[in-house]
């Protein structure tokens, strides 16, 4: 197959951050997306209808004059967060889930829950209002190994919580697990997305011949044997499964030093690099479903008009991006990416 044409796709879980970054990652994912759901782990945080409605118009305020999209807002869970707010967030259609982080997972979480027995009347209205629940899977005792995170969370956390709230509408956000997919899998009610650089490498990206900060992101990449499981899971036409590249941009100066930040950013080439991790096991004709589809069911939207083309020609990906006042290496910076956006 040399193009693919498909309905206009969305992502569904994106950082797009604040201020003068949106001039760079706004217009990157319109270019690609429809529509995309947009993190709110912001400085402070979006935790407030009030403040997403705000964050929409600044993010709106950067698409180019040519281009459609549209940003579908997260509000921030805190211990904090009160039912009333829920019930604001269903009735708000620019408001479309709340996002879960346990405190201190990762990038700006420190706001997030930490006991989350404490937050489940707060779920309940959730259930209850059917408002998505967006889910970064990961327990935070520093003790634990960073490869387990995922893991131990669906057993400790996760399972408990789908099992008291069986309506609850959750998504398991950047799967990178064979324990995560299997996980939902098992219960029609959840969700999960999965990133293009946790279906195109595994952990040894981490360190090939030195340490590569512009492949650490958290949930960290895993061993090869998940890798073939969310590969499997992308391809495999279930409609649970959907794309989320959480491409998280951080200036090149955060990235590459002692302690650097956790993000990897693919929006510039996000269909194409999904394009090669479906070519790579020959299920281009599943890519539709996983990017433009499964997502709107899942959040009771329409799928998008129009449609998008994908050709099979070899582009080189810039070295940098301008990020406001810095610069932002995306991946494969520098390196040949096989499939081209039209
Ligand atoms: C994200 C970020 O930088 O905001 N980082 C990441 O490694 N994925 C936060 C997140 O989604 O965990
Ligand atoms: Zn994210």
């Amino acid at each position: 197959m040399q193009h693919i044409t498909l309905i206009r796709p969305d992502d569904w879980h994106l950082h797009l951050r604040d201020g003068d970054a949106l001039s760079t990652t706004v217009p990157h994912t319109a270019r690609q997306f429809a529509r995309a759901i947009v993190m709110p782990n912001l400085t402070p945080p979006v935790t407030t209808v009030e403040a997403a409605l705000a964050y929409r118009q600044r993010i709106l305020a950067a698409v180019p004059a040519d281009l459609n999209f549209e940003p579908l807002t997260s509000l921030y869970l805190t211990p904090a967060t009160t039912r009333d707010e829920v019930a604001r967030a269903a009735e708000c259609p620019h408001v479309h889930a709340f996002k879960l982080y346990p405190a201190g997972a990762t990038t700006h979480s420190e706001a997030g829950v930490g006991d989350l027995k404490g937050i489940y009347p707060v779920l309940e209205a959730m259930e209850h209002l059917r408002v998505p629940l967006l889910v970064h899977g990961e327990v935070t005792d520093p003790g634990t190994d960073i490869f387990d995170r995922e893991r131990l969370f669906i057993e400790r956390e996760l399972a408990p919580m789908a099992e008291r709230f069986p309506g609850l509408r959750l998504v398991l956000e950047h799967v990178t697990t064979r324990e995560g997919i299997d996980f939902v899998r098992s219960r029609p009610q959840l969700a999960g997305t999965l990133t293009a650089h946790h279906l195109l490498y595994n952990r040894n990206a981490l360190l090939a011949g030195g340490v590569r900060p512009h492949y650490f992101c958290l949930p960290v990449l895993k061993r090869e044997t998940h890798r073939q499981a969310l590969l499997e899971a992308a391809t495999s036409g279930n409609p649970q499964f959907f794309l989320g590249t959480d491409s998280a941009p951080h200036a090149q100066s955060r990235k590459e030093t002692a302690c650097g930040c956790a993000g990897c950013y693919t929006a510039h080439a996000a269909m194409e690099l999904y394009a090669e991790a479906f070519d790579s096991v020959g299920r281009l004709h599943r890519l539709e479903s996983f990017a433009s589809l499964n997502g709107p069911r899942f959040y009771g939207l329409e799928p998008n008009r129009g449609t998008v083309t994908l050709t099979r020609q070899a582009w080189t990906a810039p070295e940098t991006y301008p990020l406001g006042s810095e610069s932002l290496v995306p991946l494969r910076a520098g390196e040949s990416i096989a499939w081209k956006l039209a």
